[in-house]
């Protein structure tokens, strides 16, 4: 028997499926390391063959037999679980077939390959197209699905998937990301067992306040972060989501993955085409770290704006004033920024409202006038002050919303999502715009392009949203109201479209009550965001961990402020793991911590760019130990960056040694302590010394010499010797 022969027989062995793929069509989709199979059968459905680590020889897939998993499940025909897509026809038909019509792959440049699978119903014109774009060095794939109803009357989506992906393994485990206001993030793992399990949302704005729209999804065992194969997923898409996760009675999994249908039918005349968000996902054969690299990778290159390009650092004056300041005390404000040495001064909330002034959370939202009396100058004066001082300035914006006691909710009663015969419900005393509305997306366009124009010199914005969405009734929509959460994300995706067109570069933070708004659907239009409102160093740590699983450094706003009892240098060690900023009191500084965060804002600058674009590795988690310990490491392998810190640790504790990661094994490193407090010494033995790449990650350093201090941390250069 030849090897071709031995291959196919054993897989027959293994699969108990009969081999037709070799004759049939496969439809590859390939990265550097990661392989999607989807073979056309003899019945003309698309059927998900494999999805995992590529094969050495490519021409090993056409062994690969077709399996029984249909790619895009339809709805209402023989499959009884959950069906990808499912929809009623114009005469209430409520079954759907698809069937393979043709399929196009192009590569628009060498990293990129997409290709689009043309599905029809045979009885209905109805058509799916199936889109997939692969992503060749970040190992990421891409996949959405575009709904055609070419019927004469009106069809109704009832389901209407992103992505369906069929797993076969012995057990499966779930991490999850979930979490409440200012307790953002926390990660939980757990087996799935047979039947159905769901994450998601259905709190239309503000969608993430719960659940993040991000999983790990483990094959087998559970992975750690540098072994194990597993399947990174997130989806693009601001508002309601839903990860449906299904055991069968034979042990495979089907992952669906989109937007959730919860009172969301989506209604399509004629010729009206719907697209859903897309679903981004990548697999790692190597635990946690690689998937998140991948994810990292992808996000800088394509996922974020301006993902490329350096941040800002700023000092922000929520936690320092809330909305009480008036000009002079902010124009104040600027001299501790430049005495810090960041690069922008964020003003925040409060500075609007005139008739309702915005003197506290219950009035003046909608009214984005400048408040007369706390700045009878207006921005325009204070963006020239900042700048005479060589800073730039930012400003708070939450144009998605109004208190009652407004002028907007006066002038507009019917902008607002309000239920017909139902008292107004509140959440931090406002309502939500009806963004559906074409007359209120213009004026919220209006909102900021009015006030960008007024103000060439506004350098920076923060994009609030502190609310979920009750009272989910929209005048405008009238007899269309389940499309509401899904019009509304589009809507809002419209006017941040249109704002970019204008502002292709303007730094824009995502803030949604913290981090109630963290997806790859917004984040195309934004340069970063908040990723909660707790800043308490030590709660931050578990907090940024879980967002370093599925978002890169430079988009997580990390500030030192107020909150926590720990030392200045904690606090601002546990800043600079992401993207550096402060929201602090620097007139209540000592000169001692004044002094340490003047070196800290430089010693950033010179560190940033390995922690903005370079590789992840998190080496030991807060979930494990009483410490974490993560490093980034440049392209280059020359220069590396780690932090280390001690939580809650206890008297006598051990810790080991810390094998360190990423390294180029045969490089020399020199090891030195930064960001120490003035007149400080480095405990650290290794410091100033030279390893070789592969010493530091087979011996490692010990990273708690001397005696073991809680809530205490260390920040460690390396850089390779020419
Ligand atoms: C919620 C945000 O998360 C805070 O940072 C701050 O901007 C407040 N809103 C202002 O109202």
């Amino acid at each position: 028997m030849n090897k071709f022969i031995l291959a196919v027989s054993f897989i027959i062995f293994c699969s108990g499926a009969v081999v037709t793929a070799q004759s049939n069509k496969q439809i590859l989709i390939n990265t550097k390391n990661v392989s999607m199979v989807l073979t056309v059968g003899t019945n003309n459905r698309v059927y998900q063959s494999y999805l995992g680590k590529r094969f050495l020889n490519d021409e090993e897939t056409r062994l690969i037999p077709q399996g029984k998993h249909e790619a895009y499940v339809a709805g209402g025909m023989e499959d009884l679980l959950q069906p990808a897509i499912r929809l009623t026809h114009s005469d209430n038909n409520p079954s759907l077939e698809l069937k393979y019509v043709s399929h196009t792959t192009r590569n628009p440049d060498d990293n990129v390959s997409e290709t689009n699978i043309i599905l029809q119903d045979p009885k209905y014109p109805v058509q799916v197209i199936l889109h997939y774009q692969a992503f060749n060095k970040e190992d990421v794939i891409k996949s959405w699905a575009e709904i055609k109803n070419n019927e004469k009357g009106e069809i109704t989506l009832e389901d209407y998937a992103s992505s369906m992906l069929h797993l076969e393994a012995k057990d499966y485990w779930l991490t999850q990301f979930h979490g409440d206001w200012a307790s953002e993030m926390k990660m939980q793992e757990s087996k799935l067992t047979s039947g159905v399990k769901e994450i998601d949302s259905k709190l239309g704005t503000r969608a993430d306040m719960y659940q993040t729209p991000v999983f790990f999804l483990a094959l087998n065992k559970p992975t750690d972060e540098t072994t194990g194969e597993l399947i990174a997923g997130t989806l693009a898409w601001t508002g309601n989501f839903k990860f449906h996760f299904e055991i069968d009675e034979r042990n495979a999994l089907r992952v669906i993955s989109g937007v959730n249908s919860y009172a969301s039918a989506y209604k399509l005349k004629k010729g009206q085409i719907f697209t859903t968000p897309a679903f981004i996902f990548t697999y790692s054969a190597n635990g946690k770290g690689q998937a998140s690299r991948n994810l990292h990778k992808w996000a800088r290159n394509y996922g974020v704006l301006d993902g490329n390009k350096p941040r800002l650092t700023l000092l922000n004056n929520w936690e320092a004033t809330h909305v009480n300041f008036d000009e002079k005390e902010l124009v104040n404000l600027f001299d501790d920024a430049t005495k810090l040495g960041t690069d922008l001064f964020l003003l925040d909330d409060g500075w609007f409202g005139n008739k309702y002034p915005r003197n506290n959370d219950k009035a003046g939202l909608g009214d984005w006038q400048e408040n007369k009396a706390k700045l009878p100058n207006g921005i325009g004066y204070l963006v020239k002050q900042a700048e005479a001082k060589g800073l730039k300035f930012g400003i708070w914006l939450e144009p998605e919303m109004v208190n009652p006691k407004s002028e907007l909710y006066e002038q507009h009663p019917d902008w607002i999502l309000k239920l017909p015969n139902r008292e107004e419900n509140y959440q931090r005393n406002q309502l939500v715009l009806d963004l559906t509305n074409p007359k209120v997306a213009d004026y919220v366009y209006s909102i900021v392009d009015d006030m960008l124009t007024k103000n060439p010199g506004l350098a920076y914005i923060k994009w609030d949203c502190n609310r979920s969405m009750t009272n989910a009734w929209s005048s405008y929509l009238k007899d269309r109201q389940s499309a509401l959460y899904v019009d509304y994300t589009l809507s809002l995706y419209k006017i941040l479209d249109k704002l970019r067109q204008k502002y292709p570069h303007l730094p824009i933070m995502l803030c949604s009550g913290g981090g109630g708004r963290t997806d790859y659907g917004a984040l195309k239009y934004f340069t970063e965001f908040w990723p909660s409102d707790d800043t308490d160093p030590l709660e931050r740590v578990y907090i940024q961990w879980g967002y370093s699983n599925f978002f890169p450094a430079l988009t997580i706003s990390s500030h030192v402020t107020s909150w926590g009892k720990q030392s200045i240098k904690f606090k601002t060690d546990v800043a600079m793991m992401d993207k550096l900023g402060y929201d602090i009191k620097v007139s209540k500084m000592t000169e001692e911590e004044l002094q340490f965060s003047k070196q800290a804002v430089k010693n950033y600058n010179r560190l940033s760019n390995i922690i903005w674009f370079g590789d992840l590795y998190r080496i030991i988690s807060p979930y494990e130990e009483n410490r974490m310990v993560t490093m980034y490491v440049n392209d280059e392998r020359s220069k590396a960056v780690l932090f280390n810190y001690n939580l809650n640790t206890r008297y006598k504790e051990v810790f080991n040694r810390v094998r360190l990661q990423g390294l180029d094994g045969h490089k020399l490193y020199k090891v030195q302590e930064t960001n120490l407090m003035p007149g400080t010494k480095s405990n650290l033995s290794e410091n100033g010394h030279t390893f070789s790449g592969n010493y530091l990650m087979t011996m490692g350093l010990n990273l708690t010499p001397g005696k073991l201090m809680p809530l205490t941390s260390m920040v460690i250069e390396l850089n390779a010797e020419n």
